[in-house]
């Protein structure tokens, strides 16, 4: 299996495509832990891969807190002895808000969820990776870290800022074995779009349809695992071609 006994954390990974990223890491054989701000969910979902014959774990994370980012690594190495894979999926949305619509506090709060939890989080796995030699993270992005009008102001901005990211810590960390890259999901079929979706044009897709959080789990899947090993900062679209009009 292609993550066969690696321990792969997933943030956001209670709903959409962090729930997806984790089934099919399990199915690939990864001890997952899912970090999620949403308790219940977070319980259910890893019940629901352990019922399966998988493994998991669900640890009440909120990614803005760096308590509760030092509680997860901890727990994790405690469990399972390494982090071997981090996806930096969750994130939330400003539908759409221009700036002038955009609040100081509404930009600080995409920006924490966004894009500062991910520097915290990937600071704290670093120091392992780059002692093992070996990783692999995978940052979710979007189309709106790409081009505009995939979102608002804060929204854009952080997807940009994330795929800025994921190419500084590629340029820096590849030497030491660790493989970082961006997925950049069109328009998914989620819960959190589930309010824009019905004023979103599948028509303006060249596939003519909203992607499957599954149809991204199974990239992310590529991109955590050894298949993947000569890819380094890349910002990956999966939008149905939305992006090459
Ligand atoms: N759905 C789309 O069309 C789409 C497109 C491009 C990119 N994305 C990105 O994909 C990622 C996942 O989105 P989704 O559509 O699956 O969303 P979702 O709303 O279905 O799931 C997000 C998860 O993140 C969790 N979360 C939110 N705030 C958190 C916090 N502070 N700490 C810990 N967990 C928190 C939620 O509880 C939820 O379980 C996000 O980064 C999003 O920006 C989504």
């Amino acid at each position: 299996m292609r993550l066969d006994n690696k321990t792969a954390i997933i943030t956001g990974g209670a709903s959409g495509m962090g729930r997806a990223e984790a089934e099919a890491f399990a199915k690939e054989g990864a001890n997952v832990v899912i970090a999620d701000l949403n308790q219940e969910a977070a319980e259910e979902a890893a019940e629901a891969i352990r019922s399966a014959g998988g493994k998991a774990l669900a640890v009440k994370t909120d990614v803005t807190n760096e308590q509760d980012l030092r509680n997860l690594v901890e727990t994790t190495i405690a469990e399972h002895g390494q982090i071997d894979v981090l996806v930096n999926n969750a994130g939330i949305f400003d539908k759409y808000a221009t700036s002038l619509e955009t609040t100081e506090n509404q930009w600080d709060f995409i920006f924490n969820i966004n894009v500062k939890s991910v520097f915290n989080l990937t600071n704290l796995v670093l120091p392992g990776m780059i002692e093992r030699g070996n990783g692999a993270m995978v940052n979710i992005a979007s189309v709106a870290g790409l081009v505009a009008g995939k979102g608002g102001a804060a929204y854009t901005s952080s997807k940009h800022a994330i795929i800025g990211y994921t190419k500084h810590l590629a340029a820096s960390y590849g030497k030491d074995g660790i493989k970082i890259n961006a997925i950049c999901p069109g328009t998914i079929s989620t819960p959190l779009i589930a309010d824009s979706l019905k004023d979103i044009p599948a028509d303006a897709i060249p596939v003519k349809r909203f992607g499957e959080a599954d149809e991204v789990a199974e990239l992310a899947t590529f991109l955590a695992s050894d298949e993947a090993k000569f890819m380094q900062g890349a910002a990956v679209p999966i939008d149905g071609g939305f992006t090459i009009q």
